[in-house]
């Protein structure tokens, strides 16, 4: 069963292998030590199976926006809802907190979050050509609005 759980400073080797195993270009250590740490806009749930990390999600709550930085699960864990649980509670804590939108960037060619993304209710808003320095890749740039109900999640399958 995949429990969730909010990360902390004690997370900080626990979140920097899940995303230095998941993405291209990640964050260094000393900005996932502030994430957790200092930045007390920055929010990081945890999911854990069977007591074993799976994923995280990382996201910024400013304002009324909520801004997701990170998402990743470990290969071994994919294709079993997880990444779609983690969506859905930063959705819920974000919206918890005010956010009456969210966003993130993706790049272009990375068709698994750009389904998922979709399937929650995220429509590309604006694109930025050639972004990512490692690969020229566009990014996407999403965005999930409130609707009149403001609940989010009702959006997600
Ligand atoms: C993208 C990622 C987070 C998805 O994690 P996951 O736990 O496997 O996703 P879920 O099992 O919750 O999938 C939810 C939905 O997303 C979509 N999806 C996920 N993986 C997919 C894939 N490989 N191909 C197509 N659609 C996919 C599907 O719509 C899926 O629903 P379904 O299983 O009912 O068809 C994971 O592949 C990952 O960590 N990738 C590397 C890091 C990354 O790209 N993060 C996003 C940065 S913006």
């Amino acid at each position: 069963m995949t429990m969730l759980r909010p990360a902390g400073p004690d997370d900080t080797e626990t979140v920097y292998a899940i995303l230095s195993k998941s993405m291209r270009l990640t964050w260094s250590w000393d900005a996932i030590c502030a994430e957790l740490g200092s930045n007390l806009a920055a929010r990081v749930l945890l999911a854990e199976e069977e007591g074993e990390a799976a994923g995280c999600i990382h996201w910024w709550t400013v304002f009324d926006e909520a801004q997701i930085m990170n998402l990743a699960v470990r290969p071994v864990y994919r294709r079993r809802g997880i990444a779609r649980l983690l969506l859905d509670a930063a959705i819920r804590s974000a919206r918890g907190e005010g956010a009456t939108a969210v966003v993130l960037e993706v790049r272009a060619g990375n068709a698994p979050a750009i389904e998922l993304y979709t399937a929650a209710g995220f429509r590309t808003v604006a694109v930025r050509p050639g972004y990512y320095e490692d690969t020229g890749e566009d990014a996407l740039i999403m965005r999930l609005e409130a609707g009149e109900n403001l609940d989010f999640s009702c959006n997600l399958p």
